[in-house]
This record gives structure tokens, sequence and C-alpha cells, in this order.
């Protein structure tokens, strides 16, 4: 066959890594492609930046318009991210009749209409498997292996910068911001690492398994979000005490009312796999009606594990396997049934509450009164003795567990409750997943 001619827009943590691939396991790709694969060119910002990687023969240009105009270029493989530019570049090099590979969930998420209109007008395919949970294969598992169920539910743990995070906070009781800044040293944050801890990448990632699963265009603003950057050691510290770590979930489950969704810092039972996942890894959790209950686990980020799924995506390129699988699995059709998404008011869920407040007789009375009168029923309570973790008598924080309840009626109850003259900070809430 032909010879493969690539184009890399981008040599950072995830272009480096491709990189790494393209040069040093090139006989090994070959064979799986079955023809020859020529790395031409690299877009940087900063051409003079040192590079880790050796760059034999690779021409590397500021201007990524050489690389999406160069008529020998098959394939871009766009490791740049951010929307505008990377938007831009994408559907000019579909355009030109090359094939895209991406690792970017921004442009797919935001842009996921556009590039596949784009690329099926120009009977092009666009890969995107680095996308979601970095090497872990859940775009393909989703959208071939699985196809034939009904996708009932997927939970899943999709930032490894978060869940980095996290896990420092639990196991080494590491402040918030050096947890942050070892992420951001290993690789796994992105440029603006406020779209990891804010929720937007877990956002963007579900927004795109729930289109694999659910053919639904889920637009960002419909996710329900919530970050781990507000999230207090405190809850952390408490929800381990019941038994359950606090995890930055990506939910999204089919019902006949429609699609539920949302992305929050969540109690997960300990034991559960989704709880004991540790570290940069990622864990994608998919039921459906006819495979029953999967679990797919891995390295959500860092260079080498996005490279594998980035170079896999160039190897189902080459062998001309992502075309048919995009002319067959025609992905953000506008044509596609619309399906709604469920109100978050409506939500049914176990919460965890805590509140701080005035250590007197009666007071807890007085809070269940207001649960109760919402329907919403206790499961458990802690009070420490005063001392243990408040150091006078008064304010004291006080931790609730309650049954399954309606988050329209947890909103109620927590207006009521946060405007008791016996409440001295605003109430903490969290959803619980078993
Ligand atoms: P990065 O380390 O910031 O690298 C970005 C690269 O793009 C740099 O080499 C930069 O050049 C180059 N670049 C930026 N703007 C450019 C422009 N206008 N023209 C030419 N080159 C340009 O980012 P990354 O972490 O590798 O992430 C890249 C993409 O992969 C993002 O969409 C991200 O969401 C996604 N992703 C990342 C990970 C991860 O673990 N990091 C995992 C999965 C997916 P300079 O080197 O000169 O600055
Ligand atoms: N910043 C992302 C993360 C990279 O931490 O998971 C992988 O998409």
């Amino acid at each position: 066959m032909d010879e493969l001619t690539v184009g890399l827009i981008g040599l950072g943590t995830v272009g480096t890594g491709v990189a790494r691939l393209l040069t040093e396991h090139r006989d090994r790709l070959e064979r799986r492609a079955g023809r020859p694969i020529r790395w031409k060119w690299a877009a940087v910002r900063d051409p003079h930046k040192p590079r880790e990687i050796r760059l034999d023969g690779v021409r590397i240009v500021q201007d990524a318009g050489a690389i999406v105009n160069d008529p020998e270029v098959d394939v871009v493989i766009e490791a740049m991210g951010g929307t505008e530019d990377a938007l831009r570049y994408t559907l000019a090099a579909l355009d030109a009749g090359k094939d895209v590979v991406t690792a970017n969930k921004a442009l797919i998420a935001e842009h996921g209409r556009e590039v596949f209109e784009r690329a099926r007008e120009t009977d092009r395919a666009v890969a995107f498997e680095g996308s979601v949970g970095g090497g872990i294969p859940i775009v393909q598992s989703l959208g071939i292996a699985l196809a034939a169920n009904q996708v009932l539910a997927i939970a899943a743990i999709l930032n490894g910068t978060c869940n980095f995070i996290l896990t420092r906070m639990t196991a080494e009781g590491s402040p918030y911001e050096d947890a942050l800044k070892q992420a951001q040293k290993l690789g796994y944050a992105e440029a603006d690492p406020t779209l990891d801890v804010d929720g937007t990448d877990t956002a963007h990632k579900i927004a795109i398994l729930a289109q694999l699963a659910f053919e639904a265009d889920v637009r960002l603003g419909e996710i329900p979000r919530q970050g781990i950057d507000r999230l207090q050691a405190a809850d952390i510290k408490y929800a381990a005490e019941l038994g359950y770590a606090v995890k930055l979930l990506a939910l999204a489950k089919y019902s006949p009312a429609g699609l539920e969704m949302r992305v929050a810092p969540t109690l997960v039972r300990r034991g559960t796999p989704l709880a004991e996942v540790r570290g940069p890894y990622n864990a994608v959790r998919v039921v459906g009606d006819a495979v029953g209950d999967t679990l797919f686990y891995g390295r959500g980020a860092g260079s080498m594990p996005t490279a594998s799924a980035v170079v896999g995506d160039l190897l189902q390129v080459a062998t001309g396997r992502a075309a048919m699988v995009s002319r067959s699995r025609p992905l953000w059709r506008s044509t596609a049934p619309a399906i709604p998404i469920v109100s978050p008011r409506d939500v049914r869920s176990r919460y965890y509450l805590r509140f701080t407040i005035a250590d007197r007789p009666g007071v807890l009375g007085r809070l269940a009164q207001v649960l109760g009168d919402r329907g919403i029923s206790i499961a458990s309570v802690i009070q420490h003795e005063p001392g243990e973790d408040a150091p006078g008598p008064s304010p004291v924080p006080l931790v609730i567990m309650t049954h399954l309840a309606v988050q329209a009626d947890l909103h109620a109850a927590l207006d009521v409750i946060d405007r008791l003259e016996v409440v001295h900070a605003p109430s903490v809430w969290l959803g619980v997943e078993e």
C-alpha cells in the first residue's frame, strides 16, 4: 500500500508521546498499518523551545496551515488543544481531503456537530479515542463493541488530575494546591487547569460518551456540573468515616423520561470498583441491557497513555477501518432523535449533608423536622464531641446521610435550614452513588 504521510499539530504532553511512538516504534506501527508511515511535519507555537525527542527529518513550523495545505499529507493529528484554532485547522484539513485524529475533548464536545457534518460532506474520518479516558479504549468500545446494547447507565471517573488530587488529599492529607501542582508537573492537567478542577473537562468527556451511547447531542450547559475546587477536606474525612470515597463522578443514566446527567464530587461506597480508582487512573462503568455491567480502567491522562489512543486511531485511519466506521456509524447527526435531559430537580439520590450548627438542645430536632417535612428521611448522623473537629462548644459540624430523596425537596429543605439562626454557615450537600 501507499505510504501514509502524517502531520502533527502540537508537540506538548500528548504530541511528544505520539512523536515517541512514531519514531521509536515505527517498525511495529508500519507492520500493523500494513504500509509505510512517514511523519513529515510538526507544528508548534515556539519552534525554538528545546524538545525531549528526536525530530530527524521532521519539518517544524509555527503555522499549522502549512500542514493542512500540504497535498502530500494524508492525516493530520491535532494535539494542540483549545477550540478556536483547533476547529479551524480540523475543518481545513477535512476540506483538503485529509483524515483527522484528535484527543481534543473540548473540540469534539463543543463542535462535534460541525466537525462530523464536515467529515460526512468530505467523506473523511475523524477519530477521537484519546479524547475520553486517556489510554482506555472507551470510545471504540461504546461506539463499536457495545453497539448492540441499549446503554442504561454510565458512571465514570474521567479526569486524571482531579482523581490524582482527591487521592492525595484522602491518602496523605495533602493540601489541594500541592496536589494540583504535582498533577500539572506530571502533565495530567490541561493548559488551563481550571477546566480540570471545575468539572468542565469531565463534562466534555461525558457529553462525548452520551453521544456514543445514546446518540444524544448534549450541550455543556445542559450538564449540571460542580468541580472539586470548592470541596473541603472535612467532607473527604467525614465521607471516609461513613465508608465512602469522594470522587469526581460523571453520570449519564437512561430512563423513559430522558437522560439524567451530572458531574459532581460524589460519595462512592468503599469497596466498589469506582471508589478504589486511585491517582491519575480513570474508570468507566457501562451498564448495557444485553451485556450487563462492564468496567473499563486505565491511565486517564499523561503523555504515553494518551499517545497509545491517538496512535491507535492513526492505525485505524491507515488501515481504512476509521473510514468504514465513520460511514457506518454516523455521529452528531442532526436527524438523530432528540433525547430530553432530565431536570436536576427531579433527580433522586441519597445525599450527604454537612451543617455548621450551634451545639444547643433541640437543634438536631429542628433540622430533622425541616428535612422530614419535605419527605427526606435520615439514614445516619455524625456529631463529634467538642474539641475533636471544632475548637469551642459552638458552632459544630453535624453530618447527615439521607435515604433516597428528590433534589428539589432537598433544596427546599436546605433553603429553610440555612436561614435558621442556629445554622452558622451555608450547608454542604453531595450526592451518593452506591
Ligand atoms: P500541551 O502540553 O499544552 O501542548 C500543546 C502543544 O500545541 C504545544 O506543543 C504547543 O506548542 C502547540 N500549540 C499550541 N497552539 C499552537 C498553535 N496555534 N500552532 C501550533 N502549535 C500550537 O497540551 P497537551 O496536554 O499535550 O494536550 C493537547 C490536547 O490533548 C488537548 O486537547 C488536551 O485536552 C488533550 N489531552 C491531553 C491529555 C493529557 O494528559 N495532557 C490527555 C488526553 C487528551 P509549544 O510546545 O511551542 O508551546
Ligand atoms: N486534563 C485531563 C485529565 C487530561 O487530567 O484527565 C486527560 O484528558
